[in-house]
């Protein structure tokens, strides 16, 4: 994020229906042509936080802030700023030209500037001109995606929210469609603000990941960071496959630990988190080892992915395909991983269910 100031805060957010609270007080700050991903399960108060920025409903308490002007104060059709991506409500009839003109005609533009802004549009998603006469019914998911898309910067608005346009699309055209929504937010250097609830699309995408659980976020911050140094083991799973080693009293039961490794982890109690990448089979030297039995392998193209049994529970290990263990499942192996590897979230993995 960059020092200037934000172009949208969020102060103290609160949403409650009757007596159930979707929205804890948040609060965020939103950078000018930032690509922020808000990441949740399903139920963690996204889709609510969406309505509320967009004016589809109303805070119980707190404020929302474009620049200068407090928003929230403002009903939905008079924030011209603000435009929700919907693939599903194009005009099936209607041509595609007709579909991106539809919130310029609204608001009164002349045809002539209209169809130039159309065109103009077409070019930016990467469309044929031609396309500007054909029906969206002839159009492929992967063209109605662009056309919608079109359609929500035909009036050129400052920030771009998404509530999970991309979820009900196939793997292909999903990850085709990924990296376009971040060419576009390139090209056009506007705010885009990306619901879902994949961490994977969003850390392809964003430039920051704010990660909601139970109406409040968990963390925020860049995609690398949250991947190493997850504040709660709830985000560290979030992640991906991770692996869980309980610390007590700076030990680790069934591992062995370094001096290196007794000297930084003295005295100290928690979860450590280890990613499957970092782990190492039988390395020669390392600051925690542990000893266990392949269970299950798995092929993942360029890398081979092992099931352990340990002392420690079940691990998972990923590793290159020509540092694979010779022997199958039931061999022994000796797993072991760097100090730096190692991240110490304070709360016990318990705790997080
Ligand atoms: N209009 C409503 N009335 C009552 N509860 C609601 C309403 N809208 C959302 N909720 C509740 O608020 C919580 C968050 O919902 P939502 O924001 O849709 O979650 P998400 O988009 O992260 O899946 C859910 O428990 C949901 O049932
Ligand atoms: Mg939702």
């Amino acid at each position: 994020m960059s020092d200037a100031s934000p172009i949208l805060r969020i102060n103290a957010l609160t949403k409650t229906f009757d007596d159930f609270t979707a929205l804890h007080g948040i609060d965020l700050d939103v950078a000018e042509g930032e690509f922020l991903a808000i990441v949740g399960p399903s139920g963690s108060g996204k889709t609510t936080l969406i309505r509320l920025l967009v004016g589809m409903d109303d805070p119980t308490d707190g404020a929302i802030w474009l620049r200068d002007q407090r928003i929230d104060v403002i009903p939905a059709n008079r924030r011209p700023t603000c435009m929700v991506f919907q693939s599903l409500a194009l005009f099936p009839h209607r041509t595609v030209g007709q579909n991106i003109e539809f919130p310029l005609k609204l608001r009164g533009v002349a045809a002539k500037a209209r169809k130039d802004r159309a065109l103009e549009l077409l070019d930016l998603l990467r469309l044929p001109r031609d396309y500007y006469a054909k029906r969206i019914q002839q159009c492929s998911g992967g063209e109605k995606q662009r056309v919608a898309l079109a359609r929500a910067l035909a009036f050129d608005p400052e920030i771009l929210f998404f509530d999970e346009p991309l979820s009900a699309l196939d793997y292909r055209l999903r990850k085709t469609l990924e990296k376009e929504l971040k060419d576009l937010h390139r090209r056009t250097g506007k705010t885009f603000i990306y619901i879902t609830h994949s961490l994977e699309e969003a850390m392809v995408m964003s430039d920051r990941i704010a990660i909601m659980r139970a109406g409040r976020f968990e963390q925020i911050a860049p995609a690398e960071e949250i991947y190493a140094r997850p504040v709660s083991p709830f985000v560290a799973e979030f992640m991906g496959e991770v692996n869980f080693l309980p610390l007590r009293a700076g030990m680790v039961a069934g591992a062995a630990l370094s001096s290196a490794a007794q000297a930084a982890l003295a005295g100290q109690g928690g979860t450590l988190v280890l990613r499957p990448e970092s782990l190492r089979l039988n390395p020669q030297a390392a600051d925690l080892t542990l000893t266990g039995t392949v269970a299950a392998a798995y092929l993942l193209g360029s890398r081979m992915q092992y099931r352990i049994d340990s002392p420690a529970g079940e691990l998972t290990v990923e590793v290159l395909r020509e540092d694979a263990v010779a022997g199958g499942i039931g061999a022994p192996v000796t797993l072991g991983c760097d100090l730096a590897a190692l991240h110490l979230i304070a709360e016990a993995r318990d705790a997080a269910a």
